[in-house]
């Protein structure tokens, strides 16, 4: 395909396009009795099974997709990513996360350089500093061991660790790990969040890492002055230099924040915000809490996924597959949402970590050539954990709009019960629902069942359920770091390939910045009135209203003292 030109543009999307009439008139009912169909649909990975059957596509609708993948040059774009090519064009920057889970003797360069040596001095440097902090024998200016850590990031330095760090949560080996620590993450610039993290910390005990790429962040950075200010009006200003360590690829702001570079945890240009939980970002809270080895399980399971989307062949490969499916779904069926529903409560963050990497990175409108896309890309991820979805937005899945479904279960459970004399174990109590629900999405129910069981006329229409609806499930054989490694990895890559086909740059995020511009002005004038009782000045009617509503009411705090949470 040359340099500029559309995707939609090329044959394979012109004939995807002409084969939509012929799914429109399939039903998965139908298609779910092609046993050949299905069989071809069920691929397995190291003990992960996807099963992409109740996909609304047949094996030749594969194979248009596998034709679309060429015409996009997605083997190419995948070898470029991987050899450390600026596919970041926006940015100017190589985008390589896979290098952060590389194993030691891989060589992987960014502009002529193996950047793994560097990626592993600094995780060495957070073993070193993990063990110590661990062990006790890097204590508090008290001379008391820091056994809660207060991690302050915002976006991806915030969404990732917070879904590893519940994840790892149950598992008993990581919970072994953990006995008698906390880590905690403090991301919103509301002084609530400040409040409920503090609630209950000491000072003397306490560890802040503060988490930023750039050190610019507004709400971060707050954040960070705020925790210094806590520990520093408790302990002392020279006890900043034990209580706060930081993550960035800016270290020189770190220094001039007041942390000691040599308690600085460097990351680089080339690890995108939402792809940095394996870089310190990640790792050094992750390791405070569980040690280091734990962690390293978890970059393991990542690294092997890197390895699996780099060397298969695109009819094996997971990442590929589940990417192409969702272009399919969205540019193509035109469902432009996608719910992920794992049956797992230590998957409880994952809808909102995927949220930020899929969002922010396919929220786009123009080809990476800057030529306004002609066709809806990106798409709209929630979700929440199984079984309790069901009892909230199923509802509207199931008989309202068509929203393709990722359920996600796990063979063995982390924290496995039974109680003689029931029928199942927990576990498979939860995961009778996991197999159940994606079979009444696609079969659904049809008004002749109904009649059947007697249902009167008058409520025939209210309990029919079409079907047809999409769904892909993905059993894992655990969750253990390692799985959730993997995990993070799938998704992570199914989103850069559905980027790569739309032929967009998944790794810039320009429209997250005129939000911050917009902030600054009202942050100026919030100031001024609120010290000189200058008027609201330079926004519209509505905003002016409301500004100046606001300042109408004391703000209950003085402006001439420092004021910490009471709670
Ligand atoms: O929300 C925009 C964003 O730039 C994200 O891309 C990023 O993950 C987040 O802010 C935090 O940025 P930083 O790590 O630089 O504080």
């Amino acid at each position: 395909m040359a340099a500029t030109a559309l995707i939609c543009d090329t044959e394979p999307w012109k004939d995807l396009k002409e084969h939509i009439n012929v799914i429109e008139k399939t039903h998965l009912r139908d298609l779910m009795n092609d046993l050949n169909r299905c069989q071809s649909m069920m691929v397995e990975f190291d003990g992960i099974i996807l099963d992409y059957s109740r996909q609304r596509a047949r094996l030749d609708t594969m194979e248009k997709l596998f034709k679309l993948a060429e015409a996009a040059d997605l083997r190419k774009k995948i070898d470029s990513m991987c050899n450390g090519e600026h596919i970041n064009s926006t940015e100017n920057r190589s985008v390589l996360h896979i290098a952060l889970r590389a194993p030691r003797d891989k060589v992987i360069c960014s502009d002529g350089k193996n950047v793994v040596p560097n990626v592993w001095d600094v995780l060495d440097k957070i073993k070193d500093f993990s063990d110590r902090v661990r062990s006790g024998s890097w204590v508090g200016a008290t001379g008391k061991a820091l056994k809660d850590v207060v991690a302050i990031g915002i976006g991806g330095s915030f969404l990732g660790p917070l879904f590893v760090h519940t994840a790892l949560q149950t598992d008993p080996e990581a919970a072994d790990c953990a006995n008698g620590r906390q880590l905690r993450f403090l991301a919103n610039v509301d002084p609530v969040d400040v409040a409920r993290n503090l609630k209950g910390l000491n000072p003397e005990t306490t560890l802040v890492v503060v988490v930023s790429k750039t050190f610019t962040t507004a709400e971060t950075m707050l954040n960070a002055r705020t925790m210094r200010e806590w520990i520093s009006s408790a302990l002392g200003a020279q006890a900043v230099a034990k209580h706060m360590v930081a993550v960035s690829t800016n270290l020189t702001l770190v220094e001039k924040f007041g942390i000691d570079p040599a308690n600085a945890f460097a990351f680089w240009d080339w690890v995108g915000g939402r792809y940095s939980v394996c870089s310190a970002v990640g790792v050094l809270p992750l390791s405070l809490q569980y040690g280091f080895p734990i962690v390293e399980k978890f970059l393991r399971g990542a690294s092997n996924i890197d390895n699996h989307f780099y060397s298969t062949s695109f009819e094996r490969n997971l990442p590929v597959l589940l990417g192409l499916l969702s272009v399919w779904n969205v540019t193509f069926l035109g469902y432009p949402a996608r719910a992920i529903l794992p049956y797992a409560q230590a998957l409880e963050k994952l809808a909102s970590h995927i949220q930020q990497v899929s969002m922010e990175s396919n929220g786009k409108g123009v080809s990476i050539d800057g030529v306004p896309l002609p066709f809806e890309a990106g798409e709209i991820d929630f979700g929440e954990p199984g079984t309790n979805g069901q009892h909230s937005f199923y509802q509207l899945i199931h008989q309202g709009r068509v929203i393709p479904c990722d359920f996600i279960g796990s063979i063995k459970s982390q924290q496995p019960i039974y109680l003689k004399g029931e029928v199942v174990s927990n576990h498979d109590e939860l995961m009778s629902n996991f197999f159940a629900q994606p079979d009444a999405l696609a079969y659904g129910k049809s008004p002749e069942q109904l009649h059947h069981e007697n249902v009167p006329d008058h409520l025939i229409p209210h309990k029919t359920f079409s079907g047809n609806r999409p769904s892909l499930s993905l059993l894992l054989p655990s969750l253990d770091a390692y799985n959730i490694g993997q995990l993070l990895a799938i998704y992570e890559h199914r989103i850069a390939v559905e980027g790569f086909i739309w032929g967009i740059n998944s790794f810039d995020q320009w429209g997250v910045e005129l939000g911050k511009v917009l902030a600054t002005q009202v942050r100026k004038q919030l100031h001024l009135s609120r010290t000189e009782g200058g008027p609201v000045r330079g926004f519209n009617f509505s905003t002016t209203t409301l500004l100046t509503k606001y300042l109408e009411v004391e703000p209950g705090n003085p402006s001439d003292s420092t004021v910490l949470p009471r709670i």
